[in-house]
This record gives C-alpha cells, sequence and structure tokens, in this order.
C-alpha cells in the first residue's frame, strides 16, 4: 500500500509517547497531550457489563451490532431529534473513529472531494486517504476567533464535492457550530448534492450558555447525513472502543459490509453492557460538565496572563487551543521545548491544519491540582532559554 503523506503518525500520539519516554526516566510529567477524561466510567456500565460477560454474551452478535443497543440508540436519537431512525438505520462500531473512516470509506469513490474545516480532529485527512487514495481534501479554515468563513465555505463546494466532515462541538477549539452554521452547511450540501458526516462526540460536554444544534434535527436531510457518535468522552469510555454511526440506511448498509470484512463486530458484552447507558440516568454528566467548566475558567484566566498564550475560552469540550506567535518558532519546536523545560506534554498546533502552525492544544481533562502546576511551571518558562 502506498501511504500517502497524511497518513503519517499521528502528532498526538508522538508526543503522549515522548512524554512516556521521558516519565519512564523519572522525570516529573504533565500530560495535557491526549483528550482522555480523568474521570471513571460509570458503575452501572461497569456492572453490566461484566453481568454481560459473565452472563455468555461472549460470542459473535450481529455485524451490525446487538439489536437492541440498536434500538436503544435508534429511540434515544428520534427522542432527541425527532426523527424515525429504526434499528437499521445504526450501526455499532470498535470507536468513533471507526464510524467516522467506514462513513468516508462506503461513499467516497476515485477523485472525489471532501470538504473539512481547518482546524479538524487530528486523524481526518488520513482517514480520507485510507478510505479513498485519491480523493481531494479541501479545507476551510476558520477564523481566528474561531468562527467560520461563510464565504471560504461556500467556495469550497462544487459538483465534486461528495462530502463534507463536520466536527461540532469542536476537537481541538473547543467553538460550537451556530444554528445558522449549521443550516447554511446543510443547504450548500443540498445544493451540491453532498453528504454530511457529522461527528458529535463532544455533544453532552458543551458550557453554560451555549447550545448544541444536531444536524440530526433536520429530517430532510435523512438521506445524505450520517451522525458519529458514541460514550468515549460523555461516559469516560476511550478504552472500551465503542460508537455508532446513525443514518442514510443506504450508507449504513455499506458500513456494515466494511465491517463485516473487517472487524466483524464490536464486542458483544461491551455492546451489551453499553445497554446499561440508556437504561440509567447519564447524571454524572452534569457533574463533569461544572467540573470541567471551574477548570476552564483557570486554565482561561490563568494562561492568558503568561507571555507566550492567548486564547479564547472554549465553548465545549475538554481542549483549549492556544496562539502561541508570540513565541516565534513553529508549534512541532514549541511544544519539544515546553516539554523538555517543564514536562507539560501539549500536542501542536500543525497537527490540526497546515494553518495552524502557531497554536498549541492543551487538554484540561486532567485534575485541577494538575491545570495547577502546569500554570505554575509556564510561568517561568522561557521559550529557548
Ligand atoms: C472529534 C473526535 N472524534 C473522534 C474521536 C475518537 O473517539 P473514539 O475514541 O470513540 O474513537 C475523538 C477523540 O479525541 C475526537 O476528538
Amino acid at each position: 500500500m502506498i501511504f500517502a503523506k497524511e497518513v503519517g503518525e499521528s502528532l498526538t500520539y508522538k508526543f503522549a509517547q515522548a512524554a512516556n519516554e521521558m516519565k519512564a526516566q523519572g522525570k516529573e510529567i504533565i500530560s495535557l497531550g491526549l483528550g482522555e477524561p480523568d474521570f471513571k466510567t460509570p458503575d452501572y456500565v461497569l456492572d453490566a457489563t461484566v453481568k454481560a460477560m459473565n452472563g455468555g454474551f461472549t460470542h459473535y452478535s450481529a455485524t451490525q451490532g446487538l439489536p437492541e443497543l440498536r434500538k436503544l440508540i435508534a429511540d434515544s436519537c428520534n427522542k432527541a431529534y425527532g426523527s424515525d431512525y429504526t434499528v437499521n438505520d445504526v450501526i455499532v462500531t470498535p470507536g468513533i473513529k471507526a464510524a467516522v473512516y467506514f462513513a468516508l470509506a462506503a461513499v467516497l469513490e476515485p477523485d472525489d472531494e471532501v470538504i473539512l474545516i481547518s482546524p479538524y480532529y487530528v486523524s481526518y485527512p488520513a482517514m480520507v486517504k485510507l478510505a479513498e487514495p485519491t480523493a481531494k481534501i479541501v479545507n476551510v479554515t476558520l477564523r481566528e476567533d474561531f468562527t467560520l468563513d461563510r464565504e471560504m465555505l461556500k467556495a469550497a463546494f462544487n459538483k465534486r464535492t461528495k462530502a463534507i466532515l463536520v466536527n461540532s462541538p469542536n476537537n481541538p477549539t473547543g467553538t460550537v457550530l451556530s444554528k445558522e452554521e449549521v443550516e447554511l452547511i446543510i443547504a450548500l450540501a443540498e445544493e451540491n448534492d453532498a453528504y454530511i458526516i457529522s461527528d458529535e462526540v463532544y455533544e453532552k460536554l458543551i458550557y453554560s450558555g451555549y447550545t448544541h444544534t444536531s444536524f440530526g434535527l433536520y429530517g430532510n436531510i435523512k438521506n445524505r447525513l450520517v451522525i458519529c457518535n458514541g460514550y468515549s468522552k460523555s461516559h469516560a469510555m476511550t478504552g472500551w472502543r465503542l460508537g455508532y454511526a446513525i443514518g442514510a440506511n443506504s450508507i449504513i448498509a455499506k458500513m456494515n459490509k466494511l465491517q463485516q470484512h473487517i472487524n466483524t463486530n464490536t464486542c458483544t458484552f461491551i455492546q451489551k453492557g453499553a445497554c446499561a447507558i440508556y437504561q440509567n440516568e447519564a447524571s454524572h454528566i452534569a457533574g463533569y460538565v461544572s467540573e470541567l467548566e471551574k477548570r476552564i475558567g483557570f486554565f482561561d484566566t490563568e494562561l492568558n496572563k503568561l507571555d507566550y498564550f492567548a486564547g479564547i475560552k472554549p465553548k465545549a469540550g475538554f481542549f483549549y487551543f492556544a496562539d502561541i506567535s508570540a513565541a516565534g518558532v513553529d508549534s512541532n519546536t514549541f511544544c519539544a521545548d515546553l516539554l523538555k523545560k517543564t514536562g507539560i506534554a501539549s500536542t501542536p498546533g500543525i497537527a490540526f491544519g497546515p494553518e495552524w502552525d502557531r497554536y498549541v492544544r492543551f487538554s484540561f481533562a486532567v485534575p485541577m491540582s494538575t491545570l495547577e502546576r502546569a500554570i505554575g511551571l509556564m510561568k517561568n518558562y522561557k521559550y529557548g532559554k
């Protein structure tokens, strides 16, 4: 296989790996690199999964996913969107990443164009190229205040556009598309007969005063929409590898064919355990959100007082995308220097798009004490000295 340049090593992992090596040498490491909640998976999910394992859910499931779980997902989405999805419109996948990749692989054909909104989730370009090596990626770059440049968006669409891959709430900026922006994307997708693949993994982690507009609310685009979602962030289940896609049945059916040949099905007892997510109140989420909101309030205020960083307070999720132009170096060099001098692991902005080489991403999904320590160390940090 010829690996396109987009299919390089994930920079998020590269820096996390370097940090781990320093840790193994006994150095103090503050990990603000990977986006992994420090919360615990809710007990009701753990208990239901152990019960499923002991109860014999240790064999293959339907490749598309356990009908019981798909029904719960469809019902929950229908309640939220006022839609009429059925079990056949849902596929359960090993993580949200797999859902996004399968959706791309199901719709893309040679020489298609795919629109990404930059900064984008680090794996999107690689996913596009793995799904269809000849596909052309067209970036729509957000403005410096992280709002959508409508003219650039309009100019990105044409008759070769097969899909737009959207991630709102967004990693890495923590921005949320407004209802008007969502509706503009819908209008352009309809006009150009393009699919919308919407990764809504951070939809539950929204801070006060902001709202998330799901593409699922728009029944008129049902045939061109795939929503990818899951529990990695909302239920602190990153290691479980569980996600799903819900959307146009023609695409979901193709995604199922891919899954049949690639991983057969998502782990059966995990799927059974995940049914508990829908059978219990997600009361922990309010706690997560208020804790994250406290952290982000602190981090935003303190970071903006420092020499090298300028940032906009995120509206959702758990990342802070800080402008490091004041340091006068590229993001890889900056992150390497910061790691070496302070032990703080972050992710270089270039990982999220070529236009973001003057930015660095910090995760605030770590205890407050860790953020306080990081700020303390950054106060004394001088680039290059
Ligand atoms: C936008 C986005 N999509 C997908 C994922 C991955 O989700 P999962 O671990 O469920 O595959 C992440 C994780 O950071 C993400 O930020």
